[in-house]
């Protein structure tokens, strides 16, 4: 039985009467850009995410740029840390701000960014910290905030992977002004192409964030400061207003199958957890696998998908070579990068096929 490592198809027919409705009222209205339905889903996101407010962007990447661009920071001389285990696209949106990455290592058990690495890499240039809520599980953004706080440092929090997600009950904003997100089509809330937000409890950011978002217009045709162009499109926001009263049900399901996967492999040998809370909204199922590639492959050849998130740090990518780091410097990442697999996840994952993966991967490590 083949399974692939995601399936978007389910969550689509699901929802299909919803979003072709939205669609039609798209059509009708006539309008593309920042119409009706741009404005409805950033009201309702807020809502969702007990915000104050949201303002949709092009991608996630753009939403990291603009969080930091909103905070002014656009220099080189403005240094940000954030973890050095997540997308590329975390610290491309770091230089597209204009400033400069610095990277901190995670903690060996959750492979989030470990605060205090992190806190031991706070120099005089460093202007920002962005951890990220890797996998779906929250990081540890209390530390996180005390540190920023104590620090006068700006805290922008990365939860493209963590939609729905709360730190200890409470929603991000509570932790900082501006937390962006990712709408990439396999995300826990994801559109169907590029769209991201920034999520905030400040009127006074998420007005300027409209402005840098549209090119630093205020509605007519003079640029008063500069900004870019990344505004969510009026298709996207259909998609999503569709799929947003879904996201906790869906939520839930990749809890069950990620439960179903903790028992099922607990005593594999050869396959180690990571570390992950009842927070977690489960957007990848990610353990650390003996012999992975050959694991890897074994798998492909019956048929399963699977993935690597990620199979680089971000410290060693050419891109970001200015950041000054070598091999050996963030031991935790540079391990963790060779050894982790993301299994099949996503909403409606039938049981039969999770069953399939399980003894497929139980038969590569008993044989
Ligand atoms: C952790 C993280 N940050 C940032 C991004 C960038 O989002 P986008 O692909 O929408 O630009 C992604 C998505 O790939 C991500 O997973």
């Amino acid at each position: 039985m083949p399974v692939p490592p995601v399936n978007l198809r389910p969550a689509l027919a699901a929802t299909r009467e919803d979003w072709q409705r939205r669609l039609e009222e798209m059509f009708s209205k006539g309008q593309f850009i920042l119409g009706d339905q741009v404005k409805a889903f950033e009201s309702e996101l807020a809502a969702a995410f007990s915000a104050r407010e949201a303002v949709g962007v092009g991608n996630g990447t753009d939403a990291i740029q603009l969080c930091l661009r909103e905070a002014k920071l656009t220099e080189r001389r403005h240094e940000v840390i954030t973890s050095a285990l997540t997308a590329p696209f975390s610290a491309t949106g770091i230089l597209a701000a204009g400033c400069s990455v610095r990277f901190a290592d995670v903690h060996p058990d959750t492979l989030q960014m470990d605060a205090g690495d992190a806190a031991n890499r706070i120099r005089p240039r460093t202007a920002a910290l962005m951890p990220v809520h890797l996998y779906g599980q929250p990081c540890e953004i209390d530390r996180f905030a005390r540190l920023a706080k104590g620090s006068r440092l700006v805290l922008v929090q990365d939860a493209c992977q963590a939609h729905g997600a709360r730190f200890q009950g409470k929603p991000f904003t509570e932790y900082s002004s501006r937390v962006a997100y990712s709408f990439y089509p396999t995300k826990n809330l994801g559109s169907l192409g590029d769209g991201g937000a920034v999520v905030t409890s400040s009127a006074v950011v998420a007005k300027r964030l409209r402005e840098l978002r549209d090119g630093g217009r205020r509605g007519g045709q003079v640029s008063y400061m500069p900004g870019i162009n990344s505004r969510l499109d009026e298709m996207h926001a259909c998609y999503l207003r569709a799929f947003l009263p879904k996201l906790n049900e869906w939520n839930d399901d990749r809890r069950r199958t990620t439960a179903f996967y903790d028992a099922a492999l607990r005593d594999c040998p050869g396959l180690r957890p990571v570390k992950r809370t009842a927070d977690s909204v489960c957007h990848l199922y990610v353990v650390r696998a003996f012999k992975r590639d050959r694991l890897r492959e074994f798998l492909a050849g019956k048929g399963i998908g699977s993935g690597v998130h990620y199979p680089v740090p971000l410290h060693l990518h050419p891109a970001f070579r200015d950041c000054g780091l070598k091999r050996g410097d963030l031991p935790h990442a540079e391990r963790a990068c060779k050894e982790i697999v993301s299994l099949p996840l996503w909403p409606y994952l039938p049981e039969s096929a999770a069953h399939e993966v399980v003894s497929r991967v139980l038969e590569f490590y008993r044989s």
